[in-house]
């Protein structure tokens, strides 16, 4: 029989639900800014500007040449990011302190400035890095590999995963409350129509009290798990993070810059680092090999005398010590990784796994250098076969398969081809 304790449940369920329902809510509009136009006329109009400009060093949802940049004005207040895309150096220079950290996160490489915006084109611009192509994150997670950028699995639970979650809870909870609501509302037409002494009947047409559903087990309960769910992702991340030293980028002993040598005086990486197609190791070349050129090279161009940087090569020579260059980049013992497989047969660019080099400065690691970073680019590339005598007999096994023949296919994702 429907009696008034259940109806009294069903109102607790229906108070709770909806308070936690409006906190999403509020959650959501929090997060998103409203000083951004989100239209789809504005999102398109930022793609192609976006496209021109900015395509070759930025993704939306991912670190390249630079940071990911949806949440650029969750960061920083919309009128610095478009100063800072106008000329980044104005406002570097500026001393404004995110941007320098930022810059120095990324071994102080310049963006290009971009005066020629008109502020429509900043603001479509800022409508498209915050609306637009919103990747699928399951999607987004599996080719993050393959593009040689950082992989979630370095860098602990995509983000995506989390809004989606959020987006799922709300349609239930929306349900929910319409349903819950429907029930009421019967119920009480119901009760209304019987017969009720006085308290039944002021309980039925009692109205909302947000006091009492603050109090109420429920809406505790919900809040509870809703922390914990928070203290666990914060300790998940922090432990996926451990031992990785993506960013890492020591000072040198000597101020040689990739930037200018491998840069502007274009010199070949093989120059310097002759062992990336021979074996294990890539090398770090000895000062006999600087030597080659600063013998005569004594100072930049227009300089008197000689550079107490170029000196200390001179010292090394003299006194016959190497020079003591810090490691950057550092595989456990465990792993063994070889250069020469991955340049000479695999075809992959050093930029792939190293970044823009030619680009720094300081050289810092580039990518995650984890496990998972290893394994997905193994199952997603497919292996340089054609004019590859030792991959024929593989090929013409693998010719029935419908995909093409990835890394992992010849045992690319083996304990024993990377741990002895
Ligand atoms: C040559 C590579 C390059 C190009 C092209 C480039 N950027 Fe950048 N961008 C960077 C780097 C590197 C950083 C990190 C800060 C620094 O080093 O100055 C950055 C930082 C940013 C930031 C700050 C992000 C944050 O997390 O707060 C924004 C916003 C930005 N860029 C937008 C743009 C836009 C918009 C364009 C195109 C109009 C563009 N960038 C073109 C390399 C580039
Ligand atoms: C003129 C010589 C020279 C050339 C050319 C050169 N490098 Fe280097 N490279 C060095 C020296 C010296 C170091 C060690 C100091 C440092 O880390 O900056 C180094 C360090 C590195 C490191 C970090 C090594 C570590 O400690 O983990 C990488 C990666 C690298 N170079 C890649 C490249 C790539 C890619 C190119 C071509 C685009 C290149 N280098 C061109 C001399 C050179
Ligand atoms: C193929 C020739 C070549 C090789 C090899 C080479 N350099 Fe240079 N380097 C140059 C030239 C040319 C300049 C001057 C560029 C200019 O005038 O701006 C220079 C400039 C420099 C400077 C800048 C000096 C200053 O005061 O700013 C340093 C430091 C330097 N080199 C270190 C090295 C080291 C260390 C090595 C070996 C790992 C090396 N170079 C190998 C050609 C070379
Ligand atoms: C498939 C990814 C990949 C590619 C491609 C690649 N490297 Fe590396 N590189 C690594 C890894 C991983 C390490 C760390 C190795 C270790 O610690 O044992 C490394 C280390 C280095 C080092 C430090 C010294 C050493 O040998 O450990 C240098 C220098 C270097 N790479 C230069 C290059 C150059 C130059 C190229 C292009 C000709 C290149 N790498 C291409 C992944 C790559
Ligand atoms: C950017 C893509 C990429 C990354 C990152 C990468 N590899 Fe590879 N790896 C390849 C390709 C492509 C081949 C196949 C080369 C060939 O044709 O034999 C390969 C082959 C190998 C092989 C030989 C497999 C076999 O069955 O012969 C080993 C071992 C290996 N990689 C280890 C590593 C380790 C360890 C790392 C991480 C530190 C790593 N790789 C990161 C692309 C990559
Ligand atoms: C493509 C190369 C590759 C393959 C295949 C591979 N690993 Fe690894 N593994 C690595 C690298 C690189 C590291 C070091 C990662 C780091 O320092 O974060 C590693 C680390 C580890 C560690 C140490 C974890 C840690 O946090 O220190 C264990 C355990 C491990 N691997 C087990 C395995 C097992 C089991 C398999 C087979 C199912 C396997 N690996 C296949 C490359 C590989």
């Amino acid at each position: 029989m429907l009696s008034k304790r259940s109806l009294v449940g069903i109102r607790w369920n229906f108070h709770t639900l909806a308070v936690l329902f409006f906190m999403l809510i509020g959650i959501q509009a929090f997060a998103a800014d409203p000083a951004v136009d989100s239209s789809d006329e504005a999102v398109a109009a930022g793609k192609a500007i976006f496209n021109a400009n900015c395509k070759q060093c930025h993704k939306l949802d991912q670190k390249y040449t630079g940071p990911a940049l949806r949440g650029a004005t969750d960061r920083q207040p919309a009128e610095n990011v478009k100063k800072f895309i106008k000329n980044s150096q104005v406002v570097i220079g500026s001393g404004d302190s995110y941007y320098n950290d930022l810059y120095k996160e990324y071994n102080n490489v310049n963006m290009p400035q971009h005066e020629f915006l008109s502020d429509d084109d900043l603001n479509n611009l800022l409508a498209y890095i915050e609306f637009g192509d919103k990747e699928d994150p399951a999607a987004a997670a599996a080719t993050a590999g393959a593009e040689g950028g950082e992989v979630a699995a370095g860098g602990g639970i995509p983000s995506g995963y989390l809004t989606v979650i959020l987006v799922v809870l709300v349609v239930v909870l929306l349900l929910i409350l319409i349903v819950l609501g429907l029930i009421i509302s019967v119920l009480t037409k119901y009760l209304n129509k019987q017969e009720l002494d006085e308290d039944d009947q002021e309980f039925v047409s009692q109205k909302f009290n947000a006091g009492k559903v603050l109090k109420s087990d429920g809406f505790i309960i919900i809040v509870t798990a809703l922390v914990v769910a928070l203290v666990a992702k914060t300790a998940i991340d922090g432990l996926y993070s451990v031992g990785v030293q993506q960013g890492y980028a020591p000072t040198q002993p000597i101020a040689y810059s990739h930037k200018l040598h491998a840069g502007t005086l274009e010199i070949e990486c093989q120059y310097c680092h002759t062992g990336v197609e021979i074996g294990r190791s890539a090398n770090i070349p000895s000062p006999n090999i600087c030597m080659n050129c600063h013998t005569h090279v004594q100072n930049v161009q227009g300089k008197e005398g000689v550079s107490p940087e170029i000196q200390k090569i001179y010292d090394a020579v003299d006194n016959n010590t190497p020079i003591e260059w810090v490691r950057v980049h550092n595989l456990p013992d465990l792993a063994y990784f070889n250069h020469s497989q991955h340049v000479k047969v695999g075809g992959i660019e050093c930029q792939t796994c190293h970044g823009p080099i030619q680009e720094m400065e300081v050289v810092g690691q580039h990518s995650a250098l984890t496990m998972g970073w290893c394994i997905d680019c193994h199952r997603q590339t497919e292996i340089a076969t054609e004019g590859n005598a030792y991959y024929d007999k593989l090929v013409q096994i693998h010719v029935y398969s419908k995909d093409a023949l990835k890394v992992k296919d010849i045992g690319g994702l083996e304990c024993a081809k990377c741990h002895y």
